[in-house]
């Protein structure tokens, strides 16, 4: 083969969020808008990258520099990915890669990840290897990790494995919730966020506070083994509740801003049967749960609120070639 298309979906962290970094469980979703990677063979031994979303046109390098040297933000993702799956198989023709995104970057949907797990399986599929969906995992998290340091992998099992999943890190558990759909409502904050850079506050905010770090991450344990039984039930008002009291421990980890707090209020007070900040917080997107009766009310209440809502649909497939 010497060229293929393939897609990943975004995602989208239902529950526990901070607290999967340490090592305790959360659950997450793959959202329907996609991340698409086409690589091509080249007769020259070069790696080329055109990821316009991102602000990278008409950038190439020699394979024997993959890794190496400044590369822009947007191509680190693609490159480093490229570089980590070469080291195991090594290239015998260059590469070009071009990706496009169904949806903003700024989101927080997982961009880098998905592309990260479109460039794995798409490079896999034309050195046709047969790389099973953990081993793609595992080159595709190594990738995630060289380039930011830290992080679960939770975005990266979503775009990998699709559906809506239960994870705990360190390759322990990733687990397939067998549900159909979530009654999700995304309201967008405008404002973006650096993963990292939440993360390292809080570990920085609770430095002398480490048992009440802990504490707060047991109790969004129970939440979350409480939310995935809700979860298996359909259980949305349950669910909903556990949202919630999630939500309060997040203000707590001081990761919440009042343009996500504003969002969340207006969701709940048009019939949201719970609302939450996704991912690391600081920006981003919220999510609400919301029973069908209410779902223009709160998307209303969102844009009141300076929202933008996204629409998706949750439990995408994960990683699949196009053609
Ligand atoms: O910022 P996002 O949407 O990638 O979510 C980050 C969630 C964290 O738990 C803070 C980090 C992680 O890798 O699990």
């Amino acid at each position: 083969m010497n060229k293929v298309t393939v897609s990943a979906p975004g995602k989208l962290m239902l529950l526990g969020e901070h607290a999967v970094v340490y090592n305790h469980p959360c659950l997450v979703t793959a959202v329907d808008q996609r991340m698409r990677a086409t690589v091509e063979t080249l007769d020259s031994l070069e790696f080329q990258l055109e990821a316009e979303d991102v602000g990278v046109t008409g950038y190439k390098k020699p394979l024997s520099n993959l890794g190496k040297g400044d590369i822009p933000k947007g191509a680190q993702s693609v490159e480093i990915a490229v570089r980590n799956i070469s080291e195991k198989y090594p290239l015998r023709t260059g590469l070009r890669v071009t990706t496009k995104s169904e949806f903003s970057s700024q989101f927080g949907f997982g961009s880098s990840s998905a592309s990260t797990v479109c460039t794995i399986k798409a490079v896999s599929e034309i050195l046709g290897l047969n790389l099973s969906q953990k081993d793609i995992f595992d080159l595709s998290y190594k990738t995630v990790l060289d380039i930011q340091g830290k992080g679960s992998g939770f975005d990266v099992a979503a775009a990998v494995f699709g559906g809506t999943l239960y994870f705990v890190t360190g390759e322990k558990v990733i687990k397939p919730m067998s549900v159909d759909s979530l009654p999700l409502i995304v309201g967008y904050s405008g404002v973006k966020a650096d993963t990292v850079t939440l993360i390292n506050k809080v570990k920085e905010s609770f430095v002398h506070k480490q048992k009440r770090l802990n504490e707060i991450y047991n109790s969004i344990e129970v939440l979350v083994n409480n939310a995935r039984d809700a979860l298996i039930k359909k259980d949305w008002k349950r669910f909903g509740k556990l949202m919630n009291k999630n939500q309060d421990l997040l203000v707590k980890l001081g990761v919440s801003i009042d343009k996500l707090d504003n969002m969340i209020k207006a969701s709940l007070s048009e019939g949201a049967y719970g609302a939450k900040l996704s991912g690391a917080g600081g920006g981003d997107c919220m999510i609400a749960i919301v029973p069908k009766d209410n779902e223009q009310e709160v998307k209303d209440g969102i844009s009141q609120a300076g929202g933008k809502v996204v629409n998706i649909k949750t439990n995408a497939e994960g990683v699949r070639i196009e053609k």
